[in-house]
C-alpha cells in the first residue's frame, strides 16, 4: 500500500514513517523539509497514494486554526483530485469538548474531515509523554508546567495504532487512545527530568480561562471506553535509557 504521511518529520510522524516502512508499505513523506508546504499546497502530489495519515501540526508563527484549516483543506482537495481512498487524521482527546486555543484548530480539523468526500477515520489520542517535556519552560533551576490532568501515552503507541488503521477501512471516529495511567503533566515532566539526571524544581501553573479549567478539571480526559496502549511512563523511561 502507498501511504502518504503529512507531518512525516514530527514527533509522531517520524515513528509512523518507520512503522509503515517496516510493515512493507511504500511511504511518501510530506513536510516542508521534503519540499511540501501544506499551507499553500506547494509540492503536494498524491498520485498513486492509497491512504493519507495526517500527523502534521503548526510550527513557527501560524495559529492552530489557520494551520489546521489550510493544511486539512489542501490535503482533502489533493486527495479528491488523485482518488485517495482513505484520509486518517490524528486529533486530540477533548478537542471537541474544549475547542479553545490550540484545541480550537483541532476541533476545526475534525469538522472539515467529517464533511469531506474522501472516506475518513479520526483517531483522538491523549498527550504524548514527549508533550510534557515540550511544554515545560525552564528558567534557571526552576521549570514551569501547565496544571493539567492527562492519561498520556508514548508517541510510538500512537504511530503503531495509525499504521493499523491505515491497513483497514475508513471507520469514522474510532475509540479514544490513551496510556495506562491518569497523571499530572507536571509529574510526567518531573519523572522525565529525574531520569535524565536533571533536577529542576517544577512548578505547576494554572492556565487562564475555559481552556485552563478544562485542562485542570479532567474534562479533557478520555470518555467512554478508551483503547489503552502501553508502555507505561516507567517502561518508556526504561526503554529510552537503553
Ligand atoms: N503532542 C501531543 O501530545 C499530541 C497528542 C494528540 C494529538 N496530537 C496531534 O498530533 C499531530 C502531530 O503532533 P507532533 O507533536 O508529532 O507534531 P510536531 O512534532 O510539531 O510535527 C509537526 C509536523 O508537521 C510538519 N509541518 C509543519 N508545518 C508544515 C507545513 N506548512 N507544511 C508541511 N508540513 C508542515 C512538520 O515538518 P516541517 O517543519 O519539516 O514542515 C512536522 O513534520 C498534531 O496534529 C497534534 O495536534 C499531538
Amino acid at each position: 500500500m502507498r501511504i502518504a504521511i503529512a507531518g512525516a518529520t514530527g514527533t509522531v510522524g517520524a515513528h509512523t514513517v518507520r512503522f509503515a516502512a517496516a510493515a512493507g508499505h511504500d511511504v511518501l513523506q510530506l513536510a516542508r523539509s521534503n519540499g511540501v508546504d501544506l499551507l499553500t499546497g506547494r509540492g503536494l502530489d498524491l498520485e498513486g497514494v492509497d491512504v493519507v495519515i495526517d500527523v502534521s501540526g503548526p510550527r513557527g508563527g501560524t495559529s492552530s486554526k489557520q494551520f489546521f484549516a489550510s493544511a486539512t483543506e489542501q490535503l482533502l482537495s489533493a486527495e479528491a483530485r488523485c482518488g485517495v481512498a482513505h484520509h486518517i487524521a490524528l486529533s486530540i482527546v477533548g478537542a471537541a469538548k474544549a475547542p479553545f486555543g490550540y484545541y480550537g484548530g483541532k476541533a476545526l480539523q475534525e469538522q472539515l474531515v467529517t464533511e469531506a468526500a474522501v472516506p475518513w477515520t479520526i483517531l483522538r489520542a491523549t498527550q504524548f509523554f514527549e508533550f510534557a517535556e515540550q511544554n515545560v519552560k525552564k528558567i534557571g533551576r526552576f521549570a514551569i508546567a501547565p496544571k493539567m490532568l492527562s492519561q498520556p501515552l508514548a508517541a510510538t503507541a500512537v504511530a503503531d495504532a495509525l499504521v493499523s488503521l491505515a491497513e483497514g477501512h475508513a471507520a469514522g471516529i474510532v475509540d479514544d487512545l490513551a496510556g495506562p495511567e491518569v497523571m499530572r503533566i507536571a509529574d510526567v515532566a518531573r519523572a522525565i527530568s529525574q531520569a535524565r539526571g536533571e533536577h529542576p524544581r517544577i512548578l505547576e501553573v494554572p492556565l487562564p480561562g475555559g481552556f485552563g479549567r478544562a485542562l485542570r478539571d479532567g474534562s479533557i480526559l478520555p470518555s467512554g471506553q478508551p483503547k489503552i496502549m502501553g508502555p507505561s511512563l516507567e517502561q518508556w523511561l526504561a526503554e529510552s535509557r537503553r
